[in-house]
């Protein structure tokens, strides 16, 4: 087992070792990842960093003591608000990021309901659409609520239908996106609101990845259909500055119609030795710099600064949707919003999976999609310089895989395509649950630990496969 080292080293050695370690991390400065990193620009990270590092070192958790954070708080909560339409009322905390924002509404519904006692000895259920984030699955299963599925329409949108014939008197709250992380695509929030309202069921719009680029889309004159507080039913929004808001990371915005939905997600021990205790959101200690950086972010940018980043933005995924298109064999799933989107294959032929491979090869880094099986992107502005070295690849790896039809069964395709396809879904939890075990176990058994030999996560796959044709030898 690894251990401190006994003699400190200096600050440069540390920071020497620690630039060679991000060798082969991915590169998105130059646009060859397309999720997990918003960057801007070089000059924009110098200021966020100087933002932050003013408040290295405080913590939010006392909003007596560092007034300055809570000031930060309460003007991000209040523009953030105002830019979603939110209203007078309107209240909330700045969160760790989006998945704290998912996390806490359904705590906060589940209190709401049972204040109310909605719902008796019986499991709460939270109703949502198959390409909600999966946040919001950690969120039930953290907090004992069943997540009611409903499925996607062709247009990859929720099926209100069957959202009406899913309400019942355990239903704490109704969850939708804005737009959804797999395919962009806003789902029908004024008519699932109509239905929330009717039915007095709180209604949280997730717009972790479009809150801070739907607003502008329409201000620049996008025509989107309503998705934020405008929409009556509404009761919360989530809505990332971390990610379109180009924030350091560790911010988010979770905001609730009025109080009265908010003051649920309070926790208060008056009773602890340690002194009464209050905490608005998930965490205790809360870092200073992600809220400074958020505030930074927010007036250093102003309304025309997103303005302009979402009209780059746009222009390129429109470029890139409609390269894709055009390239035979590959079609943009639905008719996404923003600038996310999946695209998958319409030919039984070409294996999509083999094409993300292939991608892989030539250096990009590519989120896989499955059920139905696609690959990923989310455009940001390091994208315009990229996009068309992205048809380019994208164009040639389609024709690789075309001329060499056995790629599919090979490498992370045959992974993937494994993975997506087993029926048995808890299977495949189970593998997946023994990388993990791998991974964070002592060993740390990352796949490129093991030169020479294939990934474990494949390894796993294809055990799960052979698991699989024992039960269904093929004849
Ligand atoms: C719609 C949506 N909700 C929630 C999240 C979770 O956000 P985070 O990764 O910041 O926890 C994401 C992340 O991409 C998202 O797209």
């Amino acid at each position: 087992m690894k251990i401190i080292p006994s003699e400190g080293q200096s600050f440069q050695k540390v920071l020497s070792e620690m630039k060679s370690f991000r060798k082969e991390d991915a590169n998105y400065i130059d646009g060859r990842t397309w999720s997990l990193v918003y960057h801007l620009n070089e000059d924009h990270t110098e200021f966020l960093k100087k933002a932050h590092n003013l408040y290295f070192s405080e913590n939010a958790l006392n909003p007596m003591a560092f007034k300055s954070l809570k000031r930060f708080e309460h003007e991000v909560v209040q523009m953030t608000g105002s830019l979603l339409n939110a209203g007078e009322d309107a209240a909330g905390t700045l969160t760790s990021g989006g998945t704290e924002s998912c996390l806490l509404p359904v705590m906060a519904y589940r209190e709401l309901a049972l204040s109310k006692k909605r719902f008796k000895k019986i499991v709460p259920e939270m109703i949502v659409p198959q390409s909600i984030h999966v946040a919001w699955s950690k969120a039930a299963k953290y907090f004992g609520v069943k997540m009611v599925n409903t499925p996607l329409t062709s247009e990859f949108k929720m099926d209100v239908e069957v959202l009406k014939q899913k309400i019942n008197r355990n239903t704490i709250m109704i969850v939708a996106s804005a737009p959804s992380y797999p395919h962009g695509i806003i789902d029908p929030i004024e008519e699932i609101g109509e239905i929330a309202k009717t039915n007095k069921i709180p209604f949280h719009v997730d717009a972790c990845v479009g809150g801070f680029i739907l607003p502008f889309a329409e201000q620049i004159g996008y025509k989107l259909p309503l998705f934020d507080f405008r929409v009556p039913g509404v009761t919360s929004m989530s809505a990332d500055i971390h990610k379109y808001g180009f924030a350091a990371k560790g911010a988010s915005i979770l905001i609730y119609r009025n109080m009265e939905y908010l003051k649920h997600q309070f926790f208060i021990q008056q009773d602890w030795p340690g002194g009464v205790f209050a905490s608005p959101a998930l965490l205790g200690t809360r870092p200073g710099g992600p809220i400074a950086a958020a505030w930074a972010a927010i007036n250093a940018l102003g309304q025309k600064g997103y303005q302009d980043i979402t009209l780059r933005t746009m222009i390129t995924t429109k470029k890139l949707l409609k390269g894709i298109n055009s390239i035979e064999g590959l079609a943009i799933m639905g008719r996404p919003h923003a600038s996310l989107f999946g695209y998958c294959s319409t030919d039984p032929e070409l294996n999509i999976f083999a094409v993300g491979d292939v991608m892989d090869s030539k250096g990009w880094h590519i989120d896989r999609l499955q059920r139905p099986e696609g690959l990923h992107a989310m455009v940001t502005p390091v994208h315009e310089n990229v996009a068309d070295q992205y048809l380019y690849d994208l164009k040639k790896a389609v024709e690789q895989v075309r001329a060499d039809p056995g790629s599919g069964a090979r490498g992370n395709a045959a992974m993937y395509g494994m993975i997506a396809k087993i029926p048995f879904r808890g299977m495949v939890k189970k593998q997946v649950m023994k990388m993990m075990e791998k991974m964070y176990g002592p060993d740390c058994e990352m796949p490129m630990d093991q030169p020479g030999k294939e990934p474990f996560s494949i390894r796993a796959g294809a055990r799960v496969m052979n698991w699989f044709s024992r039960l269904r030898r093929p004849d």
